[in-house]
């Protein structure tokens, strides 16, 4: 959720280098953002006056990063920034991190919810503290300025930090040391080593163009970050940890924007050739999976979101192609429902950051029940990857819109591998994917695109629409409907098209737009009643399908890919939804209220 980018080196444009590290954090979402710099020695001699002497300047601002600059900002070799999406306390300048201690000597970035706050900021007020912002977060600044009283800083934030109930990360520095202290449990923080220089970040695709070189930290561990070296340590015991160097594989270009006028767009295109991949690439991981897949006695699939509808289909898939029975559930619901976990059971979590807190929470209680945890994740060295026991990386490059897109795909072409691997038929299942490829190719051809641009102009003002499809086409309108309604803001809902009768069809009246998939398979008659009785009511149908009908108002076709159409069609749905905001003159990449990464409950 919340972006986290820090630095210490020998260059002396370290709030402009932080500035760009929260730029490409723009993705996670968020509301307002700051950052904090130590001036150089220089820039504080140049100073007369004695306040900025051993403090830390902090430029702080609501709304997004747009067109702002740094170049206000001291020369200094060592910053820290972070874009905050609200949790606790409005959306305000004060609010905004960095926050400081009374002093101004220290400052913290926090991701996360710090639980017991309000019990320690009673304590630090009578203790004579002043707190300026509602934030959870200046209780931990100002908790660190009570214990550097009596103790070292490193120790003292090592101490606040495990008085911190929740799940937490955090970044301090202090304005005679240029280091970063940080220590995580939960909130994802990965250390960046350079030449002469080194970085802290929420999120490894923020430090590419610095660095290919990273350690994640691990739950409880801490690292103090200088110009010149790191140490990592166990933060309840203080134990020395050394460090584990990965190699991250994404390249720069891969996580900008290129000539696209949004990353979604983007994103959307680069799918046939991520599926093509996955075909070509994937097969030996995938055999590896059915292997455990056929071991395990029973198996769970578990996402969130658009992740979670992936899940859904997944089960289609394993039921018809591969003849098993694979449950599925949403991240956040499945800790409800696990006592029946054994060690023989097999949970596979799908999850594009693999950083999305329902899903950890679950996976770490299917793994005291004894099970088996697959990883299906698009970021190495993420939280769930790491916790795994089976993991596979999907692929599908850095996702930087909010809206997932080809990570939904890259998952559904990875889970059709999968389901034809334990039938046996992983040829088939390859081909299939080939169809996949050249089918939304098709949809990707301008004629197609302007065809689902004009769809979206005539929709564009509409209040609700609903998607409809049976089958593998439920959870494709399901996330169909998920897409509009994230990025256009429009009211969609979607339905298993069977559903109709018993209360849906209620909603439907002149004009209401209803999508309906209807490809070519066994479910095609059935869909197509759906939408004979939702056109009998006044409906406005707009028909995804291999072929044309005349209960179709408006048709968009979709070459059939047998088992994988759920690809095409799908991708009709992402553009839909993208044509939507950009008719309505909303920004698809960063929607309202949202965050790329789900890291708070
Ligand atoms: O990173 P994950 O795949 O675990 O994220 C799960 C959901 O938060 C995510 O799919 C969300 O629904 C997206 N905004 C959908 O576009």
């Amino acid at each position: 959720m919340c972006g986290i980018f820090g630095y210490v080196g020998n260059k002396t444009n370290a709030a402009t280098i932080v500035f760009e590290g929260l730029k490409r954090l723009e993705y996670r979402g968020y509301d307002s953002w700051g950052i904090a710099v130590v001036p150089t020695a220089s820039e504080k001699s140049k100073v007369k006056s004695e306040k900025l002497i051993n403090t830390i300047v902090v430029k702080k601002k609501t709304g997004k990063i747009g067109n702002a600059n740094v170049n206000d900002m001291p020369s200094s070799s060592f910053a820290f920034g972070h874009t905050r999406w609200a949790t606790h306390g409005g959306v305000t300048q004060t609010n905004a991190h960095p926050h400081l201690d009374c002093t101004g000597r220290i400052a913290l970035i926090h991701n996360g919810i710090f639980e017991n706050y309000e019990g320690i900021k009673k304590t630090l007020v009578k203790k004579g503290h002043r707190f300026t912002s509602e934030t959870d977060t200046e209780v931990a600044v100002h908790l660190i300025e009570e214990y550097r009283k009596t103790m070292a800083l490193a120790k003292a934030v090592q101490k606040a930090f495990n008085d911190m109930a929740g799940l937490n990360a955090i970044i301090v520095i202090d304005s005679d040391r240029n280091q970063l202290i940080a220590a995580r449990n939960g909130s994802p923080l990965v250390i960046g080593f350079g030449h002469q220089e080194n970085f802290l970040a929420s999120d490894a695709a923020a430090l590419l163009p610095h660095t290919k070189q990273v350690h994640f930290l691990e739950d409880d561990e801490m690292t103090i970050v200088g110009h010149k070296g790191i140490m990592i340590f166990d933060a309840k015991t203080g134990t020395k940890i050394a460090p584990k160097v990965q190699k991250l594989t994404w390249s720069t270009r891969q996580a900008e924007k290129g000539t696209y006028p949004y990353f979604m767009l983007k994103e959307i295109h680069e799918q046939p050739d991520i599926i093509a991949d996955i075909s070509e690439t994937m097969i030996s991981p995938a055999k590896r999976m059915t292997e455990v897949i056929r071991k395990s006695q029973g198996t769970y699939l578990v996402g969130c979101g658009t992740a979670g509808y992936a899940c859904m289909a997944g089960s289609y898939l394993f039921s018809k192609v591969a003849k098993r029975h694979v449950n599925w559930a949403v991240g956040s619901e499945f800790g409800y429902q696990l006592n029946f976990l054994t060690k023989k059971s097999l949970v596979m979590a799908l999850s594009q950051s693999g950083e999305t807190i329902d899903i950890l929470e679950s996976v770490k209680k299917a793994k005291n029940n004894g099970a088996s945890i697959v990883a299906l994740v698009n970021v190495l060295g993420s939280s769930l990857y790491r916790m795994a026991d089976h993991k596979t990386l999907i692929g599908a490059g850095p996702e930087k819109a909010v809206a997932s897109t080809k990570a939904f795909t890259a998952k559904i072409a990875y889970l059709v591998l999968l389901a034809y691997g334990l039938a046996g038929k992983t040829k088939e299942g390859q081909t299939v994917l080939m169809h996949a490829v050249s089918s939304g190719k098709k949809v990707l051809s301008s004629l197609s695109l302007a065809r689902i641009q004009k769809l979206a102009s005539r929709l564009k003002n509409t209040e609700h629409i609903f998607v409809v499809g049976r089958g593998i086409s439920y959870p494709a309108s399901l996330e169909t409907a998920l897409k509009i309604k994230e990025i256009s803001y429009i009211h969609a809902e979607g339905f298993a098209a069977g559903e109709l009768k018993h209360g849906v069809i209620a909603l439907v009246e002149k004009d209401t737009p209803c999508i309906v998939f209807a490809p070519n398979d066994e479910a095609y008659g059935a869909n197509l009643a759906g939408a004979m009785e939702m056109k009998a009511r006044g409906g406005f149908i707009v028909g995804i399908s291999h072929k044309p009908h005349e209960v179709f108002d408006y048709y968009i076709p979709v070459d059939d890919a047998c088992e994988a159409t759920i690809i095409p069609n799908v991708i009709v749905g992402q553009l839909l939804a993208y044509y939507l905001a950009i008719e309505k003159g909303l920004d698809p990449d960063m929607p309202r209220n949202l965050a790329k990464s789900v890291t708070v409950k």
